[in-house]
């Protein structure tokens, strides 16, 4: 399993919170090109090491940190204790390569964390497990975040390497008093490789309310980053989402291009009626002060909350319980909010996904009352003034006799596909747009189905589709097929996957048979090659056939799949009928 679900109830503090403030800071803001530096430019370790020298974020304070977190309504702080230039912004008795050896001389993470039980803030300690400057560290070529070649100085030991990471990890968890989770960062290795269920183990039993996300491969939520996934919500995981005021990048950057506090409210909000957390990251500049318009986003985003609050913290999400794309929900006692992404043109609105009619109904911002009528095709909302009161998002509050929750219409099902019939002795092909995909992967995501050829191409040739982002061994296809009689087939998949990344093992189950298979190299991810399975035995009727990974190659990468071919043996299909 990915992660934990239901998430435990010592952790409820957690998804109640729904807005953090994460933190970027280390070396690498010195530098003004992003936290990614290091390895987007090739510094060697012994050089990238000498930024230490100048390392002394004179105007760093812990109040100022927390007291803006505060004013941005964040209701708890997500900051980098090491990022993966292995840098330490802590005190670690494991290592020299740490802030307390630097011109600054303090741990700041010490003082981050008192200045936030100071102020009852929640804090979360992120953790790299991929690590540049680490000897131990195994890098393998082409595993995303690893150092792409082999180093001078590099003494690759894993075991020795996890000693350290899991040694730092205890730490964290055992040197400050309360902290309120760990958060992982190494989606591209496998839990087995980082251990982390011995790593969740390690850290609940020091820290029984803190949360730990997925990226050890096993946490209590998702981590979709700069993305927000309503869907791992809707099947009732916990999910956090990140995001960078900063469009490219999350340490410091020099002349970063910001988001607006308009976009980032709107994915606030989405996030909170999907039911899931929305952590908002600035970069500190290299002298530890925060920089001001990115302060100003977190400013705005408070100064939304604070009229709006009472829509967003300690409230559920309604994922697929939305009247549109546009006017979501969130639910609380009695309380429902209706957040309107866009203002509606006119003076009402109409809600079709309401059982029942709310004893009142008013703008949360100021408190004006509407008129609530029931028509025959729903409620109706009026009295709108014709200029929204907020100029980003803004929300309507509906108040009812009893749980709220309940005044909502379920969620609608998907619809189970027809299954696909094989036309006697011709090969049956499993299309990827024909796939029912289940699971998720690598931070929440889903598998996805695209197109090879483009649209206009369709006229002659009907589109192609493939299967991709496929990054865990849960994640599954399958397709529900129908044989008129009972037949023998040979089974074949069609796969793309360029070296190094092909290798996967999988298998194909249907009728209570499996094959296996192996992911072919091929020329690049969008060309396929036919993968022959072998020969499987399916009685008349339906059936469900189901493509799964088995072992990933580094832990997280699978295939791209076009499809599935099932061809029928002739004479073997005669044999059998003769029995
Ligand atoms: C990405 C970035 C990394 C950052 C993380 C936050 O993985 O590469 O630098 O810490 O996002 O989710």
């Amino acid at each position: 399993m990915l992660v934990k679900r239901p998430l435990a109830p010592e952790l409820s503090w957690f998804p109640q919170a729904r807005f953090g403030m994460f933190i970027h800071f280390g070396l690498y803001a010195l530098l003004g090109r992003g936290e990614w530096v290091m390895y987007q430019e090739r510094i060697p370790r012994e050089i990238y090491e000498k930024l230490m020298r100048r390392f002394n974020p004179r105007r760093f304070d812990a109040e100022t940190w927390v007291r803006t977190a505060v004013r941005a309504g964040a209701r708890y702080i997500t900051v980098t204790a090491k990022h993966h230039d292995g840098f330490c912004l802590f005190d670690s008795a494991l290592t020299d390569y740490k802030i307390t050896r630097t011109p600054f001389g303090r741990d700041l993470i010490g003082e981050l964390i008192t200045a936030c039980h100071r102020h009852d803030m929640r804090i979360i300690l992120y953790y790299s497990q991929p690590d540049w400057h680490h000897p131990n560290f195994v890098n393998r070529p082409g595993a995303f975040k690893d150092w792409p070649e082999p180093r001078p100085g590099d003494a690759p030991d894993w075991p020795r390497y996890l000693r350290y990471c899991h040694g730092q990890v205890e730490e964290l968890c055992t040197r400050y008093g309360r902290i309120d989770g760990i958060w992982f960062d190494g989606s591209h290795k496998s839990e087995a490789e980082w251990q982390g269920r011995r790593l969740y183990r390690l850290i609940k039993r020091h820290q029984p309310h803190a949360v730990v996300n997925d990226r050890a491969g096993y946490g209590d939520f998702f981590t979709p980053e700069r993305r927000l996934s309503a869907a791992a919500a809707a099947a009732g995981y916990m999910v956090e989402a990140c995001q960078s005021v900063c469009q490219d990048a999350w340490g410091y950057k020099r002349d970063a291009r910001l988001f607006s506090a308009h976009y980032l409210i709107e994915s606030l909000v989405r996030m909170a009626a999907a039911g899931g957390n929305y952590l908002l990251n600035i970069g500190p500049a290299p002298d530890g002060s925060l920089p001001p318009e990115q302060v100003r986003r977190l400013l705005d985003v408070g100064a939304w909350l604070r009229a709006h609050g009472d829509a967003i913290y300690g409230t559920a999400g309604c994922p697929l319980r939305e009247e549109s794309d546009d006017m979501l929900y969130t639910v609380r006692g009695n309380r429902l909010f209706l957040h309107l992404l866009r203002w509606p043109v006119g003076d009402a609105v109409l809600l079709r996904r309401l059982r029942y009619s709310p004893r009142r109904a008013f703008l949360l911002k100021t408190h004006a009352p509407l008129r609530v009528e029931a028509q025959k095709d729903g409620i109706l909302l009026r009295g709108l003034p014709s200029l929204p009161p907020d100029a980003a998002v803004n929300v309507i509050e509906m108040r009812f006799d009893g749980p709220a929750n309940k005044v909502l219409l379920s969620a609608p099902r998907a619809p189970r596909r027809r299954p696909l019939i094989f036309v006697p002795g011709a090969p049956l092909t499993l299309s990827a747009s024909d796939a029912t995909c289940a699971g998720f992967g690598t931070k929440g995501t889903q598998i996805v189905v695209r197109t090879l050829r483009e649209a206009t191409v369709r006229l002659v040739r009907e589109a192609e589709t493939y299967l991709t982002n496929w990054s865990k061994p849960e994640q599954r296809a399958f397709w529900w097929i129908e044989c008129p009689r009972p037949m023998r087939c040979q089974v074949a998949v069609e796969m793309a996957c360029p070296a190094p990344y092909a290798g996967s093992t999988f298998t194909v189950r249907v009728g209570g048979q499996t094959l296996r298979g192996t992911v072919p190299a091929t020329r690049d991810e969008r060309h396929f090659r036919r993968v022959r399975l072998g020969v499987i035995s399916l009685p008349a009727g339906v059936h469900r056939l189901c493509l799964a990974p088995e072992r990933l190659q580094y832990g997280y990468v699978f295939a791209n799949v076009r499809c599935v071919v099932m061809k029928p043996c002739p004479q073997m299909h005669h044999k059998l009928l003769r029995r």
